[in-house]
């Protein structure tokens, strides 16, 4: 008999590898529930990827050296075929730092796994579930690895708060059963970017989209690509440079979208052209610093399930003309820093106007309202948070302030009060 020299190589490694660890042969998933389930090519997979691994300042690769590679931290296998099913590294001890009560950005320095995501991953074919997010696994090219669109059959896949910079790649396309995709990088000093993102429509089960911080500037079409995905539930594009908002759907799929950010995207036209208001289904709608600039439209009247509204910081809302009144889910409304006009008394009767006011925030900080605190502020009894600093408003705070049994914040700086002020 010959034998190659890569042959005797093998025989070589196998008789000390058996020499080493006896363990290490008998795997075996139909074993049962005795002994050792992890199947030894997902193991040297699981090794592989440690070895990309440069820095782990909290030691958890730390028990990734044992036989059974199922009870590695991260590691989760189907008890049934022994295939890894789930790995999860998420760093949950990336700290955000504020002021002035905003997330200003995010520590994670001392804390992440550096390194590269290994294309060893490819091995573990089974991979339901990968989140590797808040770690700097961004790797010495910084590109968001395009193997990553082979593992087809993820349908979880967390690469948030990884660092990476270039172009998103559109294999990720090839990922049809997804259901969550989340490749936001707030806070990020490297932003990545894409310039046709008709790939996401070729995931048909996607319920969350995150591409918060992804530049997306030249999408003109980017509502006519989400919209063709009805099973999508929240859609993440803040900070993505998307160019207007103004287009017009012939037909709106997205009827089990609950949540919509699009903060910080500079859309530069008035707030009634902007096409989501048709979306009825919305829980959570924000638009913080959109620069739209007037008020919202008698469409918003509609969205009746809306229970966060932030509109802060679109600077030209002028007179207000809008009305929350039959917006009875309404917990939160944020209209600070829009530059609003108008009297406190015809705000404060804009407000839902609902047997179960739900209404616990509201923030009408930095706008220029004038007038006199009227008593149907009483009426919003399940306000927890009132803000009306720096505005114009004069005279006394009516007794009815009183009737806000909740309220645990009232913030009435910089205005021209006066008179009594009692429990
Ligand atoms: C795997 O084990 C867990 C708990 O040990 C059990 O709840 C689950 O039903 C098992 N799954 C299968 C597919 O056997
Ligand atoms: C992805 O991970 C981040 C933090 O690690 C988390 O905040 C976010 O909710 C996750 N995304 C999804 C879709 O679960
Ligand atoms: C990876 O991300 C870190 C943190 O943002 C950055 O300092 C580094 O330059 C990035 N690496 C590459 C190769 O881009
Ligand atoms: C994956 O996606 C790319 C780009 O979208 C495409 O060219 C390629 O054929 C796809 N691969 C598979 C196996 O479907
Ligand atoms: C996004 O990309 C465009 C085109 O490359 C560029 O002009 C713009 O400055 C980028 N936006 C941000 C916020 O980096
Ligand atoms: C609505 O969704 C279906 C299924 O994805 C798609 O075929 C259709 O083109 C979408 N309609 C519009 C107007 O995008
Ligand atoms: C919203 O829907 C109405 C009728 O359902 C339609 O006339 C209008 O054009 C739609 N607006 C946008 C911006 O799509
Ligand atoms: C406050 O909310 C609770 C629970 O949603 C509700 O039962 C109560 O009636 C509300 N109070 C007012 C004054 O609307
Ligand atoms: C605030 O309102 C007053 C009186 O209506 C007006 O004179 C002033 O220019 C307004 N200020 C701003 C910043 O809009
Ligand atoms: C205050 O909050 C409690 C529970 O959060 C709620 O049951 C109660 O109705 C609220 N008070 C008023 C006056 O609405």
């Amino acid at each position: 008999m010959r034998t190659t020299s890569a042959e005797l190589l093998l025989i070589c490694v196998l008789a000390a590898a058996a020499l080493l660890a006896p363990d290490a042969l008998q795997v075996g998933p139909a074993s049962g529930s005795a002994g050792t389930n992890c199947i030894p090519r997902e193991r040297d997979a699981l090794l592989s990827f440690k070895h990309g691994i440069t820095s782990d300042p909290l030691g958890v690769l730390a028990s990734w050296h044992k036989e059974e590679c199922c009870q590695w931290r991260g590691v989760k296998c189907s008890n049934r075929t022994g295939h890894v099913l789930r790995l999860h590294l998420r760093n949950l001890h990336a700290d955000t730092y504020t002021s002035d009560e905003e997330i200003m950005g995010v520590y994670t320095r001392d804390t992440a796994l550096v390194g590269q995501i290994s294309s060893s991953l490819l091995s573990m074919d089974r991979l339901v579930h990968l989140d590797l997010s808040m770690n700097y696994l961004n790797g010495s090219s910084g590109r968001m690895p395009e193997f990553l669109g082979s593992l087809t059959r993820l349908r979880y896949l967390n690469l948030s708060g990884i660092p990476f910079s270039g172009r998103v790649p559109p294999q990720l396309g090839n990922l049809s059963n997804l259901q969550h995709l989340d490749l936001s990088c707030q806070f990020c000093n490297e932003y990545m970017y894409s310039r046709d993102i008709s790939w996401v429509a070729r995931i048909p089960k996607l319920q969350y989209l995150g591409m918060n911080s992804v530049n997306l500037s030249t999408i003109v079409d980017w509502p006519y690509v989400v919209n063709i995905i009805p099973s999508l539930k929240a859609l993440d594009l803040g900070f993505c440079s998307l160019p207007t908002s103004k287009q017009s759907l012939p037909h709106i799929n997205l009827t089990k979208l609950e949540k919509l950010d699009l903060s910080s995207n500079i859309f530069a036209h008035p707030m009634a052209q902007s096409w989501f208001w048709n979306l009825t289904g919305l829980q959570h709608l924000y638009l913080a610093n959109t620069q739209q600039y007037g008020q919202a439209p008698d469409a918003l009247a509609h969205v009746t399930s809306l229970q966060v509204l932030d509109l802060s910081y679109n600077r030209n809302m002028g007179t207000m003309t809008t009305s929350f009144k039959n917006l009875c889910n309404l917990r939160i409304l944020d209209l600070s820093y829009c530059q609003i006009g108008g009297n406190i008394k015809d705000i404060i009767g804009r407000m839902p106007q609902c047997p179960l006011n739900k209404l616990h925030e509201l923030h009408l900080r930095s706008n220029n309202i004038t007038g006199i605190m009227p008593s149907e502020i009483g009426m919003l009894g399940n306000l927890t948070i009132l803000v009306l600093r720096d505005n114009n408003l004069n005279g006394p705070v009516p007794s009815e302030i009183g009737m806000l049994c909740n309220l645990t914040t009232m913030d009435l700086r910089g205005n021209f009060l006066n008179g009594d002020f009692t429990e």
